[in-house]
């Protein structure tokens, strides 16, 4: 099933300048970009997208790390691409997760885990919505798309 996700580099990705690192995999894979920006993410926008956390221990760290650098927000769109983004980021807590996954491969830590990414398509539909307006998002056919994918 195609579908779009939401995908952020956070504050530390940008930082440690590996934006590029980043893009390049979700390139890689095939995934098509629909939608891309930098912004530093007001609180009020940051308690909306992580709402779900809302009285955690980690809730206050969790969005002052958020809001304390621009950002690159993603619309993307392939195969799965809730599950293949999430299958590529790697588990939360970096200890965890997968050497060759994003997280595994490039961070250490569960606060400074580098990415964001929609866990289900009801999450990437509402992320989506928050953070992109309908003409933000662009729709074009890629001249691979016809040897990456069956149609
Ligand atoms: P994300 O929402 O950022 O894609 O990460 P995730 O689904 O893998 O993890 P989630 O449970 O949604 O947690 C959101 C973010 O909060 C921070 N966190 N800290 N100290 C902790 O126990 C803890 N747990 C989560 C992480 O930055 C995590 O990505
Ligand atoms: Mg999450």
């Amino acid at each position: 099933m195609i579908e779009k996700t939401f995908m952020m580099i956070k504050p530390d990705g940008v930082q440690r300048g590996i934006v590029g690192k980043i893009i390049q995999r979700l390139e890689d894979r095939g995934l098509k970009i629909c939608a891309m920006k930098m912004m530093k993410i007001p609180k009020e926008l940051a308690e909306r997208h992580y709402q779900e956390h809302k009285g955690k221990g980690f809730y206050n760290p969790l969005l002052d790390y958020i809001t304390s650098g621009p950002v690159v927000c993603m619309v993307l769109e392939g195969e799965n691409a809730v599950a293949a983004s999430r299958a590529m980021m790697g588990k939360t807590n970096p200890q965890d997760a997968s050497p060759g996954t994003i997280r595994g491969d490039l961070a250490q830590v569960t606060g400074r885990n580098i990415v964001h990414g929609s866990d289900s398509s009801e999450s990437a539909k509402r992320e989506i919505n928050l953070f992109f307006n309908d003409y933000e998002i662009q729709k074009y056919e890629k001249i691979d798309e016809a040897w990456l994918l069956e149609k």
